[in-house]
């Protein structure tokens, strides 16, 4: 399959590339489009064979339930029911990158949406995303698009077309670039299905600003043993650059590790915060993912730098891990599935590599 690739703005995306991408959706294909956190593979809830294709495409599990995007609050009433609490952050944070679990909508005997979409749970994810490309495809199409992140299952999500593609490139018909995204990270995904709300995963919105927002807000640390996976997506390996990964807290066991690697004659990628790169041997490849007090930066790079390691081909990488507040929580909780939960803090653990 050949796979189109329409340039668009990102502010003022031209109307016919968004009629041709609806018009594939409306016919049961998928498209890969950009949203302010990071580009996702849609498919219209009303197609399954769209739905199937999302799947097929990824390789992902059938049970991974999508995430609803929705133009208007109408188009959120279809599927889902939404009470007072859940409708006041709509309100705050909608259009944006938070996804809510809802209960889904049943008609009579009927459920408003495809188990295709929800895994067969009875819950729901939806979003109203902000970009505007996103919102233009949904209204074109007149109707919610399913979309998870549009890179194969387990690789770094995709931050701009150029991913997509070496990803997807001749597995889908059609990838709507218009340039990197926003965020970086996904949406934060807030299960609102139990008292109190509880995060799923920390991601462009903030677990301050939830708080701020609704009060508590549960939010697990997350690690390797999470025996019932609130969310299905929780048990997969995710995120993850085709070499072995480690972290480090302390840069001085980054070191450590890296001159410990370098000795056994290993090629040594890290990515480290513009403060702490020159802690570093010349002879590693380091990237300088941004400065500590400039979060927004950190997260925007984080995947695109994963990306960036493959094609430099290291034998192995090393990432800092950063203090856990706002959008660190949702930098962090990447970095930890990339890397199999495998983080460094003893010299012990480093020698051991
Ligand atoms: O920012 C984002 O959210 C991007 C863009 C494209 O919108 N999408 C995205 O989708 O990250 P995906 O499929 O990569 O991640 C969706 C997450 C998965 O971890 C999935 O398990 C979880 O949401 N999820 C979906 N429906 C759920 C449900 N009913 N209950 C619990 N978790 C659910
Ligand atoms: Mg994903």
């Amino acid at each position: 399959m050949r796979t189109a690739v329409r340039r668009v703005d990102p502010l003022r995306p031209d109307v016919r590339a968004i009629e041709e991408a609806a018009a594939l959706l409306a016919q049961g294909a998928v498209v890969a489009f950009p949203t302010e956190t990071v580009y996702g593979l849609g498919a219209s809830i009303y197609s399954p064979d769209g739905l199937k294709e999302i799947f097929r495409a990824k390789g992902r599990p059938s049970d991974n339930p999508l995430i609803v995007h929705v133009n208007d609050m109408a188009q959120l009433d279809l599927v889902a029911v939404a009470g007072d609490v859940e409708r006041s952050l709509m309100k705050k944070f909608w259009p944006g990158p938070l996804t809510l679990i809802l209960k889904r909508r049943k008609y009579g005997d009927q459920v408003g949406i495809s188990d295709l979409v929800t895994g067969g749970l009875d819950t729901v994810a939806v979003r109203m995303p902000s970009h505007r490309v996103a919102r233009e495809l949904i209204r074109a199409l007149g109707a919610p698009i399913a979309a998870p992140s549009a890179n194969t299952s387990g690789r770094p999500s995709p931050t701009t077309a150029a991913h997509v593609l070496q990803d997807l490139k001749g597995r889908i018909p059609m990838v709507i670039d218009g340039g990197e995204t926003t965020f970086g990270v996904e949406s934060t995904v807030l299960d609102t299905t139990e008292r109190p709300f509880r995060i799923l995963r920390p991601g462009a919105i903030t677990p301050e600003d939830l708080r701020e927002a609704i009060g508590e807000v549960i939010l697990d640390a997350g690690g390797p043993v999470e025996s019932r996976p609130r969310s299905p997506g929780m048990k997969y390996r995710h995120y993850a650059p085709r070499q072995p990964l480690a972290l480090f807290y302390d840069p001085q066991i980054g070191v450590y590790a890296c001159r410990h690697l370098m000795a056994k004659g290993k090629r040594v990628g890290v990515i480290a915060p513009s403060e702490h790169r020159a802690y570093f041997p010349h002879e590693a490849m380091v990237i300088d993912i941004g400065g500590l007090d400039d979060q927004f930066s950190i997260a925007h790079n984080l995947f695109s730098s994963l990306r960036h390691m493959d094609e430099r081909g290291v034998d192995m990488i090393l990432a800092e891990l950063y203090p856990p507040t706002g959008l660190f929580y949702a930098v962090n909780n990447r970095l930890r599935k990339a890397a199999g939960y495998l983080v460094l803090s003893s010299t012990a653990e480093c020698d051991a590599l």
